[in-house]
């Protein structure tokens, strides 16, 4: 097995080689000037690779990831695995006004064009129950960051209130506080736009509690600007934020720092200042499974 790794993902495959004791090279690229980029993988990879890309920013780097897909195919990989440790466009899983495209659906079916297998961390499958569904023909693995969030939140505040702050996030709430025994419950929220969001707060005492809301995505941080907002009001003693991709884009960490947020801790699944839980050791486990090939599988098509 190989690990394969874009230039700017060196820092999370340096340690998840490590921890797999794998080798591991990067997808080296050039940009031309007129936007194409060429890309340049190992001359001969073995039979089973495992493509590391993070899908944070996903139109710039789905062209590449389908390129070097194709391109590891022709060096040799007979097996080839995308670990996407934040798997973009998940989110769109149903038509809202007609003519919308339902991304989630296409999205899956070309990746279960080029890939064996998609391993990522808390996708938002809402109205899908397992990534499989997503993939079709393929394997897909959907990990869980929440229950590393919910031992680092249970180990700074054994008594925290741990809070999601919609119907969609109490799938991962639940997983967090059942690991670690602590007491949860689910805000109701309404979104008007990309940035206005109204959360309310559900019918437990927030008074003098140390709140911590837990979600799997802070995009533009008013979905828990918001959540925050109502907990204070409502007499939260502290609202600490956990979640598993910070993607926190343009002004979102000071919208949810200024809401009165006080720490933000993340997975490690995308790169950013707040990361204080590495899903590392959940990555390496999930790629040291039976179901991941060791040896060439003759049989297939
Ligand atoms: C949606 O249901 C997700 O779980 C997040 O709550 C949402 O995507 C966060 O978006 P934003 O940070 O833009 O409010």
């Amino acid at each position: 097995m190989q690990l394969l790794a874009f230039d700017d993902e060196v820092p999370l495959a340096r340690k998840l080689a490590e921890a797999l004791r794998w080798p591991w090279a990067t997808v080296q690229r050039h940009r031309f000037p007129d936007g194409e980029t060429r890309l340049r993988l190992p001359p001969a990879l073995p039979w089973g690779v495992v493509l590391l890309r993070g899908l944070q920013d996903p139109n710039a780097k789905l062209t590449e990831l389908l390129l070097a897909a194709a391109g590891a195919r022709e060096l040799g990989a007979g097996h080839l695995t995308l670990l996407s440790p934040y798997l973009a466009y998940m989110r769109q899983d149903m038509a809202f006004t007609p003519g919308e495209v339902v991304s989630q659906r296409h999205l899956g079916a070309l990746l279960a064009t080029v890939f064996d297998t998609v391993i990522t961390v808390d996708p938002h499958l809402h109205r899908v129950a397992t990534l499989d569904e997503v993939l079709p023909g393929r394997r897909g693995l959907a990990l869980s960051a929440a229950p590393l969030l919910g031992a680092h939140v249970a180990q700074v505040l054994p008594r925290a209130l741990l809070l999601a702050p919609d119907e969609e996030a109490a799938q991962w709430v639940r997983a967090a506080a059942v690991a670690h025994g602590l007491d949860h419950a689910v805000c109701r929220k309404q979104r008007h736009g990309d940035h206005e969001v109204d959360v309310a707060l559900p019918d437990v005492g927030v008074r003098g509690r140390a709140v911590v809301l837990l979600d799997d995505v802070a995009s533009t941080g008013r979905t828990l600007a918001a959540a925050a907002r109502g907990a204070l009001a409502a007499g939260a003693a502290s609202v600490d934020v956990a979640v598993t991709h910070a993607l926190f884009i343009g002004d979102a960490l000071a919208q949810v720092q200024a809401a009165g947020v006080r720490h933000v801790w993340s997975s490690d699944c995308v790169p950013h200042p707040s990361n204080t839980v590495s899903v590392v050791p959940l990555l390496a486990q999930a790629l040291q499974t039976p179901q991941m090939p060791q040896t060439p599988d003759l049989g297939r098509t």
